[in-house]
């Protein structure tokens, strides 16, 4: 059998942290083993937050970089930039011709940018259009993304069942949204999730300075703000949990320690050390290092050569157009020709 088609954009975000990483592009790099993979910056997107061409195209070369040096393999998976395939908008267009205002505005991310006072722009609004055209241009099954963008995948979806009724074709295949679990919701330095908006973050590719200067700020169990019974009343944004048998470790050094290290080594070693905040953090500082290393060699590799990384964008664009040619024509065919 063959395998499926996966396909997921990912938006410029400035310097990733370890929270990405395992949140959600480690998880693209297993996923290539198991599906034809689709993977695209989603530069067009990002005009409605980026207007300075030379920050949008410097933002798009770190991008790149970033994904090739954690494992995106471009002899696997077609890894492009959007705007090489102008063929999106052109569907993105088409979309907007069946779709409603009305629709549109139930959009979570319109409203949150509403309610912000915000002054929206078309491309905002129409945001979820461009999103439906990148996914049903390649007749995507599966489309793995983060809580937050599941209703832009059923835009996607409910806009292929729409076309596909009202020109009576099946042109557009159905595409399922596969939810990213937070294997991993990785606590900041802080102990509140990790996020660039809170400043708590280890960032993926940190040099040691970084690294250790990061470590040594992790609070220990300051959060916890009173133990009583047996249990703790810990502090509300704190996103590791404390877990009873267990109250005497610091728990967010330990819950991002585990990310590095395997359980069983760890729960032995954090019983040693009972207490050996100093010891713990000298340790953890190690383990970050050994797991970033090697990918930020890797990344420092293919920042010496741009000249690779846009060369291997612009041949993924080549494959992406291939396989999106046929669509915008199938398109014609079902409504009244009026494009061509
Ligand atoms: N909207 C997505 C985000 O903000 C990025 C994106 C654009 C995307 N087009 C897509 C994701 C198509 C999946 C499929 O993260």
């Amino acid at each position: 059998m063959s395998k499926k088609i996966l396909l997921s954009g990912v938006k410029p975000t400035g310097r990733p942290h370890i929270g990405n990483y395992f949140g959600a592009m480690k998880q693209f790099v297993d996923m290539q083993e198991d599906y034809n993979c689709m993977f695209f910056l989603a530069d067009y997107h990002a005009l409605n937050f980026i207007q300075d061409g030379k920050e949008l195209s410097q933002s798009i070369i770190d991008l790149a970089t970033d994904y090739l040096a954690i494992g995106l393999d471009p002899q696997k998976s077609v890894i492009y930039k959007q705007s090489d395939i102008p063929e999106h908008t052109e569907l993105a267009w088409i979309f907007d011709t069946i779709t409603t205002c009305a629709y549109l505005e139930r959009s979570h991310a319109y409203k949150d940018a509403q309610a912000k006072g915000k002054e929206v722009s078309v491309g905002t609004f129409n945001y979820p259009m461009l999103m439906a055209a990148d996914i049903l241009m390649y007749d995507a099954d599966v489309v793995p993304v983060g809580q937050d963008q599941k209703q832009h995948v059923e835009y996607a979806r409910d806009t292929a069942e729409k076309f596909n009724r009202i020109f009576k074709s099946e042109v557009f295949k159905l595409p399922e949204a596969k939810i990213l679990e937070e294997v991993a919701i990785v606590p900041g330095i802080d102990g509140r999730k990790m996020s660039k908006s809170y400043g708590n973050t280890i960032p993926l590719f940190a040099t040691r300075e970084e690294i250790t200067k990061a470590v040594m700020s992790i609070v220990t169990d300051s959060f916890i703000k009173n133990i009583s019974d047996g249990k703790a009343v810990i502090d509300q944004e704190v996103v590791y949990k404390i877990n009873d048998e267990r109250q005497h470790r610091p728990q967010n050094l330990y819950a991002i320690h585990r990310l590095f290290k395997n359980e069983k080594e760890l729960n032995s070693f954090y019983d040693n050390k009972l207490g050996n905040y100093k010891e713990i953090k000298e340790s953890l500082i190690e383990d970050v290092d050994a797991f970033i290393k090697p990918l930020r060699d890797k990344r420092e590799h293919l920042a010496s050569d741009t000249d690779f990384v846009l060369d291997t964008l612009k041949e993924g664009g080549k494959r992406a157009k291939q396989k999106a040619e046929h669509k915008p024509g199938a398109v014609d065919q079902s409504q009244v020709q009026v494009c061509h």
